[in-house]
C-alpha cells in the first residue's frame, strides 16, 4: 500500500516528462479528486503535512490511470471536473470550454456597470459553462440573466452550475444559435447588457494551439472564422434590436483584437462611448459601448 508522499513523488515524475508546466499542482489536484471520489476527502494542506497518510489500492490504480491521461495532454480541469471562476467552483465537463482567468476582467466590468442599473435584463451570449451569467446573477440582486449557447454539452454543464449556486430563479438557460431562438418580448429593445465571450481564434491558427487546447477543448468554442472576428460582426449587428437605448454591448477580445472590434462597433453606426480595457498583463481584453439613440 502506498502513502500520499510516495504516490505524489511517482506522479510528479511521470508528469515532469509531459508538457505540463505545473506537475506538482496537477499531481496534487488529481490525487485530491480521486480521494474525494473514493470517500477519503482531504485537502492540499493535509497532503503536505501528512505525507505518510495511507492510500488504498483502488485509489492508487485510479490515480495513475488519471495521471497518465494528464501526461498525454488532457487538461486537469476535465479530469477533476472543476475550475474556479470569480470565486465560484464551477463544474466543468468535456465538450465545454474551460473558463479562463482572462474572462474575469470582463465579468468584473459587467458587474460594475450592472450595479448602476435597476433590476437589469442581461444576456450572456455564448455562455459555455455559465461563469459570466452566474457571477452577474449572484452579484446583482433582482437581475434577470439569459444564458445562451447552442451546444448541448455547454447547456447541460451551465444548468448544473446554475442549480449548484441556486440561481434557477435568476438565470434562464436557453438553447439558441446566437439571437435566432430568443426573439422574446422580455428581451427585444429591453435588454440592459449583452455580454459575450464568443469564439475568437482565427480558423487557420487552431492547429497551432497547444495539444491541451486543440486536442481537448471544443472547436466550436474556439473557431471565430477566417479572421477570428465573425462572431463580433454577427453579435454587434444583431444586438441593436435587443438593447435599450444606452444599453451596453460588451465583449471579451483576443489580446490584439481590441481595435479590430472597435472598428466593427463603430462601423455599425449604432454604438457610442466605446471603451477598450486591458487585462492585468496589459493586453486588450474587454471592449464595451452603448447603443446610441436611433
Ligand atoms: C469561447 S467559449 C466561451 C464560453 C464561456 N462564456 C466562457 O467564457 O468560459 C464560446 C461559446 O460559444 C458557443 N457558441 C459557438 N457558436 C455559437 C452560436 N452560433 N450560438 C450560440 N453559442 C455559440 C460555444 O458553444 C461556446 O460555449
Amino acid at each position: 500500500m502506498y502513502n500520499v508522499n510516495e504516490l505524489l513523488k511517482k506522479a510528479v515524475g511521470i508528469l515532469r516528462e509531459s508538457d505540463t508546466d505545473t506537475p506538482v499542482l496537477d499531481a496534487e489536484l488529481i490525487l485530491l479528486h480521486v480521494m474525494d471520489t473514493a470517500g477519503q476527502k482531504t485537502d492540499r494542506l493535509k497532503l503536505v503535512t501528512r505525507p505518510d497518510m495511507a492510500v488504498g489500492e483502488r485509489i492508487e490504480a485510479k490515480y495513475f490511470e488519471l495521471v497518465n491521461e494528464r501526461s498525454k495532454g488532457k487538461p486537469v480541469q476535465y479530469i477533476t471536473g472543476r475550475q474556479e471562476f470569480m470565486g465560484f467552483e464551477m463544474y466543468i465537463s468535456e465538450g465545454v470550454l474551460i473558463p479562463r482567468p482572462d474572462t474575469e476582467t470582463v465579468a468584473e466590468r459587467a458587474i460594475e456597470l450592472a450595479k448602476e442599473m435597476e433590476k437589469p435584463v442581461i444576456i450572456d451570449m455564448c455562455t459555455g459553462s455559465g461563469g459570466i451569467a452566474i457571477s452577474l446573477a449572484a452579484a446583482i440582486p433582482g437581475s434577470k440573466v439569459w444564458a445562451v449557447d447552442f451546444s448541448d454539452s455547454a447547456l447541460e454543464c451551465c444548468r448544473i452550475n446554475v442549480n449548484r449556486f441556486k440561481l434557477e430563479n435568476n438565470i434562464r438557460v436557453t438553447k439558441s444559435d446566437l439571437f435566432a431562438g430568443i426573439m422574446d418580448e422580455e428581451l427585444i429593445e429591453n435588454t440592459d447588457i449583452i455580454v459575450s465571450n464568443p469564439p475568437y481564434i482565427e480558423s487557420g491558427s487552431i492547429p497551432e494551439l497547444s495539444i491541451n487546447v486543440r486536442g481537448y477543448e471544443p472547436h466550436s468554442a474556439l473557431d471565430g472564422g477566417k479572421d477570428g472576428l465573425e462572431f463580433y460582426r454577427r453579435i454587434t449587428r444583431d444586438s441593436v434590436g435587443f438593447l435599450k437605448t444606452n444599453g451596453i454591448l460588451m465583449f471579451e477580445t483576443g489580446y490584439d483584437q481590441g481595435t479590430k472590434v472597435r472598428n466593427i462597433m463603430e462601423g455599425d453606426g449604432c454604438y457610442h462611448e466605446i471603451n477598450i480595457e486591458k487585462d492585468l498583463a496589459g493586453y486588450d481584453r474587454c471592449i464595451w459601448g452603448r447603443k446610441a439613440r436611433i
